[in-house]
């Protein structure tokens, strides 16, 4: 039997075909197929959440997916986070409030962030609030429950302090414009 397929991935808006091995993950379709190398690979084992990119809007560590397994399915990266010179506001955030130091981790945090203060807005569950979020009405995305949605997402230059403060940045835009 055949060990490859065609398969049509949508990144960032647009189309593209290519054939790839059965095998192959999202991460490396995206990095070494379509040469779209923001997304990092750290651990390639869902590990480090340096691959994290947005599959129909909620975030995914690519390492773990099948590159075939994403047809049909909305895929962004951080290549598709601005709107083209002009930063997100997430990315603003970070470059602002140094939520870095050097870089490997960020495209991944920066994923992350985006689906995490969508979770929040839409009143996700999180073990950080679960016994204090009120009936109605989402309180401000608080330091606790950035640390514990953002676990995911290790950064080995320990800049997590900055992280969270440019992820609560950007949530507090975001409820603003809302
Ligand atoms: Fe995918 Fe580490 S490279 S989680
Ligand atoms: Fe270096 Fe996070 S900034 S790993």
């Amino acid at each position: 039997p055949s060990t490859s397929s065609a398969v049509t991935l949508r990144v960032n808006g647009e189309k593209y075909t290519l054939t790839v091995d059965h095998r192959t993950t999202l991460l490396d379709a995206l990095r070494e197929r379509l040469d779209l190398t923001g997304t990092k690979k750290g651990c390639d084992q869902g590990q480090c959440g340096a691959c994290t990119v947005l599959l129909d809007g909620r975030r995914a560590v690519a390492c773990l997916q099948l590159a075939v397994a994403a047809e049909g399915r909305e895929v962004t990266t951080i290549e598709g986070v601005a709107d083209g010179d002009r930063l997100h506001p997430v990315q603003q955030a970070f470059l602002d409030l140094d939520g870095y130091q050097c870089g490997y981790c960020t495209p991944g945090q920066i994923c992350s962030a985006l689906a995490v203060i969508e979770e929040h807005a839409a009143g996700w569950p999180s073990a950080a609030t679960e016994d204090v979020r009120p009936e109605a009405g989402a309180p401000a995305l608080t330091p606790d429950e950035i640390r514990e949605r953002m676990s995911g997402n290790l950064c080995r230059c320990g800049a997590y302090t900055q992280i969270v403060q440019a992820v609560a940045r950007a949530a507090d835009q975001a409820k603003e414009t809302v």
